[in-house]
């Protein structure tokens, strides 16, 4: 059988080492009650799809600045949100994103929807944003699958064959592993394969879920994942 992550370690981790990001909520001011703007999460994990976070941070800020709501980017013209956009690649995204700005606006009055299902039907929003947003923003207890959340699991568990091939197992470790504290658990997840458990450095010592870790146990962490036959 192959273990569960940690939740209780892994948010205890990320209570002391969550990054500080624009669109972010620190987990002591969620603690508090204090919820993310679905607006922000929604446009900030469009906009790191193709995109690190340390390029994306002007564009989202230049984007609230022009555009501070939902409504206001549906209102602009999409030319302007292309002009905008120019340099994170791939306009079909921003073609979706105004949208998606749109939809919010004539299908739910101006506001996002709340569960992962409903956010799955709006443009450009897929299984991953969706689930993100549902997570980070109201606490829906699903599983939050990205590139980092997949390589940490593929250590994690020492799959011997390539993510792809077992996407249901990873996804279901991971849901089973989801606490009520779901969205600070997403990105905990997240950080955790951004800063520790990274694609060419894993630092196993401080890392919350190294107990279990059944990619350190069988030698070399960095062996995971096993690549995809081309
Ligand atoms: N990468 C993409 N979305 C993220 C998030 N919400 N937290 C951390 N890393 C991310």
């Amino acid at each position: 059988a192959s273990p569960i992550p940690d939740s209780g370690a892994v948010l205890d981790w990320y209570d002391r080492h969550a990054r500080i990001l624009p669109w972010r909520v620190p987990p002591q001011d969620r603690a508090r009650g204090i919820k993310p703007n679905p607006y922000h999460v929604w446009l900030s994990e469009i906009m790191l799809q193709q995109t690190t976070i340390a390029a994306v941070g002007k564009y989202f800020a230049a984007f609230t600045r022009l555009w501070p709501t939902v409504a206001d980017l549906a209102a602009a013209p999409l030319d302007d949100v292309l002009v905008q956009w120019a340099g994170l690649g791939y306009y079909a995204r921003a073609r979706n994103l105004h949208a998606c700005a749109n939809a919010v606006m004539e299908n739910h009055g101006g506001n996002f929807p709340q569960t992962a299902a409903r956010l799955r039907d709006l443009p450009g929003i897929g299984d991953y944003t969706s689930a993100a947003i549902a997570a980070i923003c109201h606490d829906e207890q699903v599983a939050v699958l990205d590139g980092n959340v997949d390589r940490v699991m593929a250590r994690f568990l020492a799959l011997p064959v390539p993510v792809r091939e077992e996407k249901a197992l990873i996804r279901a470790r991971v849901q089973e592993a989801v606490p009520e504290r779901a969205g600070d658990f997403a990105q905990a997840m997240m950080d955790l394969g951004a800063t520790i458990c990274a694609p060419r450095r894993a630092n196993c010592l401080v890392c919350p879920l190294e107990r279990d870790c059944q990619g350190t146990r069988t030698g070399n962490p960095l062996t995971f994942p096993v690549p995809a036959p081309k």
